[in-house]
């Protein structure tokens, strides 16, 4: 992926991502007259995005507004900003997609637009946006499930995945082991039950002084700590094999910290982070993996935020190669936030039939899997 950035006064970082040449594979054999270009929206969190995405894996543009440094100093995402910024970015991240892709609104079929789960204000504001433009030109109008969104980008990069497989979805507020049975069919099989992957890695960064967000600095702070210089804890649910707990994980690091402190020892952030990112790792891979011998899948994808750690991806692939799975995971800047993921998802859901009317609303806490369908016509 080539990203082209560029820092704008208020400091949001405005990002165009290019495919390489040939990074998307194959273009699918499809009829010029069958194609389908589908505009798609996203502002779920703090990441304002547009995109074109032509038959749901050929990325024509892909562009991203964020605000990471604006919320950098409270330590995390400050909702009211968020939606305040999403208003200022969001008519210029469209018209950088459209212009980037050679497209206008005429040649668009359809509108997507992620309407949750994420913060209500922030989701809003895409909402409202997809709802003017699909009442405006008079195209259909597709809601998005952020997380089948995520687990879509697999698709682009991918010519070859299809359905079914298993796939390991860890945001910043989700931990899901899901099947993924066909297009927009997800199976639950196991789930967190207190705090997501990326909670734990944003929660633990903070503790150990790295601030927010917590993921890639733990990441890159990992690579210089030794993994081994600490045993954390890994939880095992009873009777609940495929789910996650990483509350014990988070107050066995918190308190390593205060005894550490309480002794006037030195904190050594790079092990702790090498050893709490091996802990989480290895029961991520470890349930992943156990997931697809036992429900007998060979296809094994990873999606989120969290799915671009360089080393869930390293366990995944090494773990994948000896067990005879195949490993998909999406370049890591199509892991966090974007909107290509959602282009991705709204195609299947375009073939399927789903249109949203203009009655669409912001739902926050979306649930995956059993979600309501719109099929009528939006107006
Ligand atoms: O998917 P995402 O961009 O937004 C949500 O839908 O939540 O995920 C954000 C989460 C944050 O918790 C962030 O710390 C985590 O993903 N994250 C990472 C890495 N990059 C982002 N966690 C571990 N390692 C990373 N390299
Ligand atoms: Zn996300």
């Amino acid at each position: 992926m080539n990203i082209e950035k560029n820092v704008e006064d208020d400091g949001v970082i405005f990002m165009s991502i290019k495919p390489e040449e040939d990074s998307q594979g194959a273009k699918e054999p499809v009829a010029e007259n069958d194609s389908v270009t589908i505009l798609a929206i996203e502002s779920s969190c703090d990441e304002t995005a547009a995109a074109v995405v032509k038959n749901g894996r050929e990325v024509l543009s892909n562009i991203i507004s964020s605000q990471i440094a604006l919320h950098t100093i409270y330590g995390g995402v400050v909702p009211e900003i968020a939606s305040r910024k999403h208003v200022e970015k969001m008519n210029g991240c469209i018209r950088a997609a459209l212009k980037e892709a050679g497209v206008t609104l005429k040649d668009i079929d359809a509108v997507a637009v992620t309407y949750g789960p994420g913060l209500v204000g922030a989701l809003l504001v895409g909402v409202s946006e997809a709802k003017a433009i699909a009442f405006a030109t008079g195209k259909p109008l597709i809601g998005v499930h952020h997380i089948e969104g995520h687990i879509s980008a697999n698709f682009i990069e991918n010519k070859d995945l299809e359905p079914p497989f298993v796939c390991l979805v860890v945001s910043g507020g989700h931990s899901h082991l899901v099947v993924v049975k066909d297009y927009g069919e997800y199976e639950i099989i196991g789930q967190t039950r207190d705090d997501a992957a990326g909670e734990a890695f944003d929660k633990v960064a903070r503790a150990i002084g790295l601030g927010y967000p917590g993921g890639p600095k733990i990441d890159k702070a990992a690579k210089e700590g030794n993994p081994d210089a600490f045993t954390f804890p890994q939880a095992q649910i009873p009777d609940a094999e495929y789910d996650f707990s990483f509350s014990g994980l988070k107050s066995s690091v918190l308190n390593y910290i205060n005894q550490a402190k309480m002794q006037g020892q030195e904190l050594d952030q790079a092990d702790v982070a090498a050893s709490f990112q091996k802990a989480v790792v290895e029961v991520l891979v470890s349930h992943a993996i156990k997931a697809c011998k036992e429900y007998g899948y060979d296809k094994l994808a990873i999606a989120g935020g969290v799915a671009s750690n360089t080393g869930l991806r390293e366990l995944m692939e090494k773990e994948c190669a000896s067990n005879g799975i195949r490993f998909y995971r999406p370049s890591p800047v199509l892991c966090t936030d974007n909107a290509a993921m959602i282009g991705a998802a709204a195609y299947y859901e375009y073939k399927k039939g789903v249109r949203f009317g203009l009655d669409m609303n912001a739902v926050p806490n979306l649930p995956l899997g059993d979600r309501e369908r719109r099929f009528h016509a939006n107006h």
